[in-house]
C-alpha cells in the first residue's frame, strides 16, 4: 500500500531547516536565485554540498556541470528575500533590490554564510535535481543568528 502523502507532509514539517537563497547566472550572464531549504553539507574532503532544485524552478536549468552557484544562508533579518525568492509572481523583481551583490556570482550581501561553490554533479530524481557542488570558499558572519523553518512558517 502506498504511503499517504499527508503523512509524508507532516513529517516534514517536523523537520526544521535553515533558509537559504541559492543563486548563480546562466551562460548569459542572466541571474537567478531561489529560497532552498534543502542544502545539506555532503563531505568535507572534498568540501562538498548537496541542495535539491524542482525541474520547473527558474534557476534549474543554470545549475549545470562546472557552473558557478552561491549558497547564502539567510539570517532572522532577511526574511524578505526569502519570500521574494520563494514566491513565483516575484521572479521579475528578485533582482530589483539592494539585498544582492550581482558583480560576478550573485550573493546576498550580509547574509549568515555566503557558500560560494562549483556544479560538480547533478542527479535527476522524479521531480527534482539533486545539486552536488564543491565548495571553493566561505564568508561567515561572526555569531548565529540563521532564519529557520518549520510547520509551515518562519521560526521566532
Ligand atoms: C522555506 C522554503 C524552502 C524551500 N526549499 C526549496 C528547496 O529546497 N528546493 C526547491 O526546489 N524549492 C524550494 N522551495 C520552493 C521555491 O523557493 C519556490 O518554488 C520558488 O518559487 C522556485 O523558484 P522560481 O519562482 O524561480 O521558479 C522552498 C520555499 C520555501 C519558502
Amino acid at each position: 500500500m502506498p504511503m499517504p502523502k499527508e503523512q509524508f507532509l507532516n513529517a516534514m514539517r517536523f523537520l526544521a531547516a535553515s533558509v537559504s537563497v541559492i543563486s548563480a547566472k546562466d551562460s548569459s550572464g542572466k541571474p537567478y536565485a531561489m529560497t532552498a531549504s534543502s542544502v545539506t553539507s555532503l563531505t568535507i574532503d572534498p568540501p562538498a554540498i548537496l541542495v535539491c532544485v524542482n525541474n520547473g524552478a527558474s534557476i534549474h536549468d543554470a545549475l549545470v556541470e562546472n557552473a558557478n552557484l552561491c549558497i547564502s544562508i539567510l539570517n532572522k533579518t532577511q526574511q524578505e528575500i526569502s519570500n521574494i525568492c520563494s514566491l513565483k509572481n516575484m521572479e521579475s523583481r528578485r533582482f530589483k533590490n539592494d539585498f544582492w551583490d550581482t558583480s560576478d556570482t550573485p550573493f546576498i550581501k550580509n547574509a549568515q554564510s555566503n557558500i560560494f561553490c562549483k556544479v560538480d554533479e547533478t542527479v535527476a530524481y522524479h521531480s527534482h535535481k539533486i545539486v552536488i557542488a564543491k565548495v571553493l570558499r566561505a564568508e561567515n558572519a561572526d555569531i548565529f543568528n540563521t532564519l529557520m523553518y518549520a510547520d509551515g512558517g518562519y521560526l521566532d
